[in-house]
């Protein structure tokens, strides 16, 4: 018998099975397809599909979970028609997509990964568990755990942005954050790493679109980090839309049944995305529904999504002989699993507290938590003349229609938010200032980017008047997300031409940038001395914007993804791999570039500005070759010699100098954020294995290989400060 193992009980996994397996041998073969069959309670998140009554399938036991309903009530009632109106009684399973917060939000991913901080986004994510299964959700389609390298593709926003080791580190912490040490407890929900797998190599950034990639990027890049949410037992995977190989994901026999089930042993079960099973059809890999079904269950996918097309055709299916009813009984036993580790069976009411829902939600150490993570999420671009943090101004312009919007802030997949529980720019400048400072807003532009005259004339103005000027500017929240890749990634509108006039006064302007993916600013760069990179921070935006304006916090975050000069770099990404004629080592005019623009992105993966330096001395390795089952110790001194506390990310990379296969200039190996005091030095150390160096090699499997190795510490992935060499032994 197996023994459930992936993801935390609360009671044996043996004990576990065993209930398991007797309600299994009760179940009908209907009653089997109900358990994989998820219908939608709105469209919030997809198109429609078919108009089903609800109430009658649930009632008729044709239904395993329901995702998206809204109202806790309407929830409520659902579960007991499940329970006590169903045959068998089984409990439905809620999900709901939160990605970044239920209510409390915090910034989005991308943002949070910004932070570099595991421990602050694990902290994050078990707020927003506590707040979502305090509203009778038992289930999050979250984490994204999806890596990208595109700026266009609009779900960069909830990536963790192009690296694997980051990305994997983030995904680990926010399984661990949602799902806590026991699934059966009252504040912890079901996680789900999504989208499996490669989403974000979508050709040309472009929403939905087909992904044709290596094995080898596939393994080390996009892999990566659903095998570390699996380690982390994560109890569901979602499938992609997107096809690898020619194959959409959900009938990819490689992808999930080889690689998640048998490869990595995953337990916990895989849903499809919205209506993805029925897209095999679109895809032209599927005649119809009955060979969607058949494909989709062959290859290892469990639960339907509002498609149907299992509860339609699995029972004919069995019963033609076409498909095992052993695959049925798989995906039943692990939905059936997830829901006894819920404690589901016990008392299938008990998400549904109205106190605890009363006093969790919105609570104040929720938004502590979300401030927090927010302040450290924000990234200095830049600060010429140390133009930040603000000191006693006596009159600072506020200007964009971005700073006076609490909707913005809180991004896409924003699940519960509430434009009105979030602090906008301007409220958080006001709350920051004392009565001596006059803060005085001015829109300049409409949401929509454009800029007439007369708000531009006013901005000039009320500019003019002031010591200095905090300009927001940025994408709207509907210009990233799903459905929302975008082929130009410049300032929208006429933002530049507002700036362009602000930059006529001697008011120095600081650029408060929202967005959610990279932008292509350049000019920006150029043009104004100061720029916060703020993504979307949630529901905290304003006040953690404010702490780090007037030096409250001291930024420390780091980009997670490259800001490229020009859409036209797109994709670029800091481990690339070297080429025959690398640019910099080929006869002038032969080499790997272009001949309009630079190879270098405007800023790079890991660049973030402190208001403090830092200084980096005596790298130190514990020796100069180790063995494939040895670890070797790479320590480095890291001194804040200026008079500010700061926090640094102190980022270590290696480079396999030569592979059976191609390898990248340098790689992500492992970081660590320290905080330190003016004149405070600390020996940072890391750790570094041969699992660490692992790669899809030439051998077709994830190995290190024997050789030469160049590690090197520093600031950002083109802000090297110290460099050594170790050799890993045969
Ligand atoms: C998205 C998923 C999401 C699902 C359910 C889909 O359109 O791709 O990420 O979990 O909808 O809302």
């Amino acid at each position: 018998m197996p023994v459930m193992n992936t993801y935390a009980p609360h009671e044996s996994g043996e004990a576990i099975e065993d209930k398991v397996e007797s309600l299994l041998d009760e179940m009908t073969l209907e009653e089997k397809v109900g358990q994989l069959n998820q219908l939608n309670g709105s469209e919030h998140t997809g198109p429609a599909v078919s108009e089903v009554d609800k109430e009658a399938e649930i009632r008729a036991g044709n239904v395993g979970s329901i995702l998206n309903v809204d109202g806790y009530e309407k929830r409520k009632h659902f579960q007991r028609l499940a329970v006590e109106e169903s045959e068998l009684g089984i409990p439905l399973l809620f999900g709901y997509d939160v990605v970044h917060g239920y209510r409390t939000l915090s910034p989005i991913p991308l943002g949070e990964a910004a932070s570099w901080d595991p421990v602050a986004v694990e902290e994050m994510s078990a707020v927003a568990a506590a707040e979502t299964s305090a509203a009778g959700i038992h289930w999050t389609f979250g984490p994204p755990v999806d890596l990208t390298r595109d700026a266009r593709w609009g779900r960069a926003m909830e990536t963790s942005g192009e690296d694997p080791h980051l990305g994997s580190e983030l995904a680990a912490a926010r399984v661990r954050g949602f799902q806590g040490d026991d699934l059966g407890a009252d504040d912890t929900v079901l996680a789900c790493a999504k989208h499996f797998a490669a989403y974000g190599e979508v050709k040309a950034g472009r929403e939905y679109n087909t992904v044709d990639i290596s094995e080898s990027t596939l393994r080390d890049l996009h892999l990566p980090p659903f095998k570390a949410a699996v380690d982390a037992g994560v109890g569901t995977v979602m499938n992609a839309f997107t096809d690898h190989d020619r194959v959409p994901a959900g009938a990819s026999d490689h992808l999930v049944r080889d690689i998640l089930k048998d490869e990595w042993g995953f337990e916990g079960f895989v849903v499809s995305d919205w209506n993805s099973f029925r897209e095999l059809i679109y895809h032209r890999v599927a005649e119809d529904e009955r060979e969607a079904a058949q494909l989709a269950l062959e290859a290892g996918s469990d639960m339907d999504m509002v498609g149907h097309v299992f509860v339609n055709e699995l029972v004919e299916l069995v019963e033609d002989g076409v498909v095992d009813e052993a695959m049925v009984d798989d995906a039943v036993r692990r939905i059936l699993r997830a829901k006894f580790l819920l404690d589901l069976f016990d008392d299938p009411y008990r998400y549904f507290d109205d106190q605890r829902r009363d006093s969790t939600i919105l609570a104040d150490d929720h938004r502590e938590t979300a401030r927090e993570i927010a302040r450290k999420s924000i990234v200095m671009l830049k600060n010429d003349d140390d133009v930040l943090p603000l000191t006693d101004p006596d009159t600072v312009a506020v200007v964009g229609a971005l700073a006076d919007s609490g909707d913005d802030v809180l991004g896409d997949w924003r699940a519960q938010g509430n434009p009105d529980d979030a602090v906008t720019v301007l409220e958080g400048i006001e709350t920051a200032t004392n009565a001596g400072t006059n803060v005085e807003y001015t829109k300049g532009y409409e949401r929509s980017g454009e800029a007439p005259e007369p708000l531009r004339e006013q901005a000039v103005e009320v500019t003019a008047d002031a010591d200095v000027a905090v300009v927001a500017v940025g994408e709207t929240w509907e210009l990233s997300g799903e459905c929302s890749s975008r082929a130009n990634i410049d300032l929208p509108g006429e933002q530049r031409e507002l700036l362009e006039a602000l930059r006529e006064t001697d008011t120095p302007v600081v650029a408060v940038l929202t967005n959610g993916r990279p932008l292509a600013i350049p000019w920006l760069d150029e043009n104004v001395p100061a720029i916060l990179e703020t993504w979307f921070l949630g529901t905290e935006a304003g006040h953690a914007i404010a702490d780090v304006l007037f030096g409250e916090h001291n930024p420390s975050g780091k980009l997670p993804m490259s800001f490229p000069q020009t859409v036209g770099q797109v994709p670029i990404n800091y481990n690339h791999l070297p080429t025959g004629r690398p640019a910099e080592k080929a006869e002038p005019g032969w080499g790997t570039s272009y001949i309009d623009v630079p190879n270098d992105p405007l800023y790079t993966f890991g660049h973030g500005l402190s208001y403090t330096t830092f200084e980096y001395s005596d790298l130190d390795l514990s020796a100069a070759a180790f063995e494939m089952d040895e670890q070797i110790q790479v320590s480095v001194t890291v001194e804040n010699v200026g008079d500010t506390a700061g926090a640094e990310v102190v980022q270590l990379y290696t480079r396999d100098l030569v592979g059976s296969r191609t390898r990248p200039v340098k790689e992500l190996t492992g970081f660590r954020r320290v905080e330190l005091e003016p004149n405070e030095r600390r020996e940072v150390t890391f750790e570094i294995a041969s699992d660490d160096l692992a790669f899809w090699t030439a051998d077709e499997e994830v190995a290190a290989e024997p050789g030469e190795f160049e590690v090197m510490v520093g600031r950002s992935a083109d802000d090297i400060r110290s460099s050594a060499s170790f050799e890993l032994l045969d």
